[in-house]
């Protein structure tokens, strides 16, 4: 088995070794991102489904480490019923995939230098039937958002798949909502394909460019992934205190009327 500390070498000659997409914002998709024996062994070490924590509506949370501005249960699998030997495995995964190397591995991919401190934080998530966001750009403290796509065989189910999005405004104002599609022109889908990271440069339609991207889950399977993020080290009261304005919008893509065509 590989062990993390040699996963790691291999995410990151992956990393450094592909190109940044920079249409309709830049972003990463890496296939093969963990060594084909490290990912079975973390398959094998995914707790049950049955212990993720409910997050939103169809989403459900297992807590790798903490997002401090969350505002919700930040409990993680540390502390849950998780076996030890699922909790050893994820241990070393947080040392190894939320560390300074990696981090600054993605930093310099992106050739973005925050001014302030940055950590990671990250959870494995499941979702479900109505998960999902309309078009939007990520929390404004994130720098680096990434999804680690990791079911065990392929699915291609279009509900799975993240949609990629430009504004047919390039002026469009981006105050941190979730919007409907009208304003918006898919330009690209991401698939979900095992063993996959998908990642990108969060940006706030900044000289007409903005990480604009949505996904809208219409079946009741499970989709797994971990999804981890690159903060900025700000003031977590702050930051929650601008989400509670936004969030309740986060559904506005249940007032389209004609979803099917995403
Ligand atoms: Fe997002």
């Amino acid at each position: 088995m590989t062990s993390s500390h040699n996963a790691i070498r291999h995410s990151i000659d992956r990393i450094l070794n592909s190109k940044v997409i920079t249409d309709p914002f830049p972003h990463l998709e890496i296939d093969n991102i963990f060594p084909e024996s490290f990912y079975k062994v973390l398959l094998a070490r995914v707790p049950s489904h049955k212990m993720f924590l409910p997050e939103k509506e169809g989403v459900f949370r297992m807590n790798i480490v903490s997002d401090p501005c969350g505002g919700m249960d930040q409990t993680t699998i540390f502390e849950s019923r998780a076996q030890e030997k699922e909790k050893t495995f994820w241990d070393n995964f947080r040392y190894s995939y939320f560390g300074d190397e990696f981090i600054t591995a993605l930093l310099n991919k992106f050739e973005t230098f925050p001014e302030e401190d940055v950590y990671m934080c990250g959870r494995l998530i499941v979702d479900r039937l109505n998960a999902g966001f309309g078009p939007h750009t990520d929390r404004y403290d994130k720098v680096i958002s990434l999804i680690f796509h990791i079911p065990s065989v392929p699915i291609n189910e279009r509900g799975f798949e993240t949609m990629l999005f430009k504004p047919k405004d390039p002026n469009f104002e981006d105050t941190g909502e979730h919007y409907t599609y009208d304003d918006f022109d898919e330009v690209k889908r991401i698939s979900y394909h095992p063993n996959k990271l998908f990642c990108f440069k969060v940006m706030s339609n900044t000289g007409g460019i903005g990480s604009w991207h949505s996904y809208h889950q219409d079946t009741d399977l499970d989709r797994l992934t971990i999804k981890a993020f690159i903060q900025r080290d700000i003031d977590p009261e702050e930051v929650r205190r601008v989400v509670d304005e936004t969030k309740h919008r986060s559904k506005r893509w249940r007032d389209e009327k004609n979803l099917d065509s995403y």
